[in-house]
């Protein structure tokens, strides 16, 4: 089927659905969507290409979408190869299309790809224009919304963002999903880090009159855009989006889980609405990732291990820090059999982070919960309900 985002605005993506971990990593089980776009005015702009995986669906699309013409620019929003990974293969087909990018597009494209660059590149810089007929393009540099080169592009006439990862989604453009939870761990894992520079691309999205958003993956954005433009204003400021409690747990025998399906009843009973457990050891760390930042609240409780804590949650707590995790209040509860050492390793581990307001108490837990571990369990979850 063919997806027109208008007459002129054709959709080029493919949906990948073997892939089974993105980046080779996170875990896909809806697939995922490479998205290029094609723009047909006097002149013929492609947008992107896609990963390699997906290069015979994609040019066979874009050979019908194209009806004989040729493109004469392949716009480079972004070199990763989920995106540019196809160029090779146009290239072949469509030796004359100029390639369109910015000055760090042309000096990183030669470590990917062995191409002549003398009569092919046209380098654009912020705000510069290209006229394709009744069509204009205009260029915005987005550097680290996700890579460094990235640059998103802004269609005057169809007032169209193409906004490069920004608002991309893990799934295949048809897997029936809410929106936001695919799209907030796509944002975390793969942009979290860079929150102050989609901050910037923000403001300069704020100046334009913008009524569809075309993202590199997932769904074409047309109705609501204030919607999703500020759960990005609020994932990109690392402020909680609503209140709730994340507890991740790291159990090696189930006794430190038991603790915690109490702990969890305990908060509802405090009137928490949203409490949402999540077992390390099972569930893909991406998707705790993202549910930590989603909650004001976080708490952490983990077996001792070697002196220090069990691996998965040492794990959880190292890509917390590498998508610097902030502004938010956690709990700690550890298990040791002969000499507890998890809470220690976790706080060492979350202290380096910006603006964390620790719980009190720490619960120590010696095997299994016993009146006592208890009794400073509730405590614990009277605090969080406070706090
Ligand atoms: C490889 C390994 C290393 C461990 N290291 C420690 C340790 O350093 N200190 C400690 O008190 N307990 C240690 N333990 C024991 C567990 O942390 C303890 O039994 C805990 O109660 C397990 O809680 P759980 O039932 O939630 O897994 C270790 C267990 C294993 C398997
Ligand atoms: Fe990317
Ligand atoms: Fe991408």
């Amino acid at each position: 089927m063919e997806l027109k985002i208008s007459d002129s605005v054709r959709y080029l993506g493919v949906d990948d659905r073997q892939l089974d971990l993105f980046e080779n990593q996170y875990p896909v089980l809806g697939g995922v969507s490479y998205n290029s776009y094609l723009i047909l005015d006097e002149k013929v702009a492609l947008m992107d290409t896609v990963d390699v995986r997906a290069t015979a669906a994609w040019e066979e699309k874009l050979a019908a979408a194209l009806g004989g013409r040729k493109p004469d620019y392949l716009i480079l929003s972004h070199l990763e190869p989920d995106h540019a990974g196809s160029l090779g293969r146009l290239l072949e087909l469509y030796p004359e299309v100029v390639l369109v990018g910015n000055a760090k597009t042309f000096a990183m494209l030669p470590q990917f790809f062995d191409v002549d660059l003398k009569d092919r590149a046209l380098t654009v810089k912020e705000g510069d224009t290209l006229e394709l007929g009744s069509h204009t393009l205009t260029f915005y540099m987005a550097p680290m919304v996700h890579w460094p080169e990235v640059m998103v592009t802004y269609e005057s006439s169809e007032n169209i963002l193409f906004s490069a990862d920004g608002f991309g989604k893990f799934g295949a453009l048809e897997t029936e999903e809410p929106w936001e939870e695919e799209a907030r761990r796509y944002y975390f894992n793969i942009v979290g880090k860079y929150g102050a520079p989609v901050q910037g691309l923000l403001k300069k999205a704020a100046g334009l009159d913008i009524q569809t958003i075309c993202p590199l993956h997932g769904p074409v954005l047309r109705e609501n855009l204030a919607h999703y433009i500020g759960l990005y204003d609020t994932w990109s400021s690392y402020r909680p989006e609503e209140k709730g409690v994340l507890i991740a747990c790291a159990s090696i025998y189930g006794n430190t889980w038991k603790a915690v399906e109490e702990l969890a009843e305990m908060l509802r009973e405090g009137g928490e609405e949203k409490v949402d457990l999540c077992d390390l050891s099972h569930e893909d760390v991406s998707y705790a990732v993202a549910k930590a930042f989603r909650y004001d609240r976080l708490i952490v409780a983990a077996s001792s291990y070697d002196g220090g804590v069990f691996p998965c949650m040492q794990e959880f707590l190292l890509h917390l820090q590498s998508k610097m995790y902030q502004n938010r209040t956690v709990g700690m509860v550890e298990n040791g059999s002969w000499g507890p050492t998890a809470a220690r390793a976790m706080k060492a581990l979350l202290e380096p982070m910006k603006n964390i307001t620790f719980l009190e108490p720490v619960v120590t837990i010696r095997s299994t919960l016993n009146e006592e571990s208890r009794s400073a369990l509730r405590q614990l979850a009277d605090a969080c309900v406070r706090g």
